[in-house]
């Protein structure tokens, strides 16, 4: 049996002009969660379609298992299980049903694929909806039918292509639990992401991918150290008071403060959120107005600019994610 959950070697996978899978490289320990974090169109879904065995590689080698998945792509099959970025339960039957329906497929026969089912939705905590059809549930309980579908039988491996996309934070809690609960199982999870703070609170190990490349792979906190802690932006109301600002949070925050091109405009490097608010207070006190502020996590953006010297390709770059603003 091979160590390793997954191995590549010049992965690549073209359509057109368009290298959505350029030769990579990996090699990824079995247990825990390996995130594969990318922004949009970067290649997550290609190449996890490709380990999966969905789709046909173009170049290069894959084992997933130990097995090859073009020569041995059956035995890969039984192994391992895809949870697209698109829900693939049919919205007309209950949940209930949709779970019947696979253990069937499975192999389960009548009263066990009942019980499977049912002991999933109850582990899952969507017995008191068993009954409803799922074109009636919330977007949370979407994606938890979707997952419990995907392990009706316990796969070696599961790949999760954004299991959290489009959830709110209650919801993406409770599929980060479903997730912790599997690897606690046994399971191998590969999952994909866009979002840095997912891949920080679920990854063992992460490998960032932009235009089809993996570009940096580490700890999260490896990957963090590498792009710096968080930023507080500042705009101050008047250009005036740039430098009294700027002398205030030098005195506040105890680190350098920047002045960037736009002559209204303060960055900070800093992740404390407490002491960005005690320096917003000073500044308040100081009676400098401020036309807008920004406390954030580096954003994917910037772990992008600082691995690859440029920005993702993306048309919204001007404000961090989960920043805090006021006008
Ligand atoms: N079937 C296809 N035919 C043509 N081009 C494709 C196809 N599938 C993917 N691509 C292209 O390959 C690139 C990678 O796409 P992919 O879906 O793998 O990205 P992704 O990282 O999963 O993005 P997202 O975060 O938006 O899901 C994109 O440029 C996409 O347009
Ligand atoms: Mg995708």
């Amino acid at each position: 049996m091979s160590a390793l959950a997954i191995e590549t070697h010049g992965l690549t996978k073209v359509y057109g002009d368009t290298r959505a899978v350029d030769g990579i490289d990996l090699s990824i320990a079995r247990g825990g969660v390996h995130g594969f974090l990318g922004p949009n169109g970067a290649g997550k879904t290609t190449a996890i379609r490709m380990l999966a065995t969905l789709i046909r590689p173009d170049a290069g080698t894959a084992r997933v298992l130990g097995r090859d998945v073009i020569h041995e792509a059956d035995a890969v099959r039984s192994q391992v299980s895809l949870t697209g970025q698109f829900a693939s339960v049919d919205e007309d039957l209950t949940g209930l049903e949709n779970l019947v329906l696979i253990a069937r497929l499975y192999g389960y026969r009548g009263a066990a694929a009942t019980r499977r089912a049912a002991d999933l939705l109850e582990a899952f905590g969507l017995a008191d909806a068993a009954d409803r059809p799922v074109k009636k549930y919330s977007g949370g309980m979407r994606r938890r039918v979707d997952i419990a579908a995907s392990i009706v039988a316990t796969p070696e491996l599961l790949f999760l292509d954004e299991p959290t996309t489009g959830l709110d934070p209650r919801a993406r809690n409770e599929v980060w639990d479903i997730i912790r609960a599997l690897v606690a199982h046994g399971t191998t999870v590969m999952l994909t992401t866009q979002y840095l703070d997912e891949a920080d609170q679920l990854a063992d190990r992460i490998s960032v991918i932009d235009s089809g490349k993996i570009i940096a792979e580490g700890t999260s906190s490896e990957l963090k150290h590498s792009v710096g802690a968080g930023a507080l932006h500042v705009r101050v109301m008047h250009r005036d008071d740039r430098e009294a600002a700027r002398r205030i949070l030098v005195r506040e925050l105890d680190v350098t403060v920047d002045t960037a091109n736009d002559p209204q405009l303060l960055v900070a490097a800093l992740d404390d959120r407490s002491r960005a608010m005690r320096a917003l207070t000073a500044l308040e006190e100081a009676r400098i107005d401020l036309a807008q502020f920004a406390l954030g996590q580096p954003t994917l953006d910037e772990v992008f600019l600082a691995l690859t010297g440029h920005e993702a390709e993306r048309p919204d770059t001007d404000r961090p994610e989960g920043t805090e603003e006021a006008a």
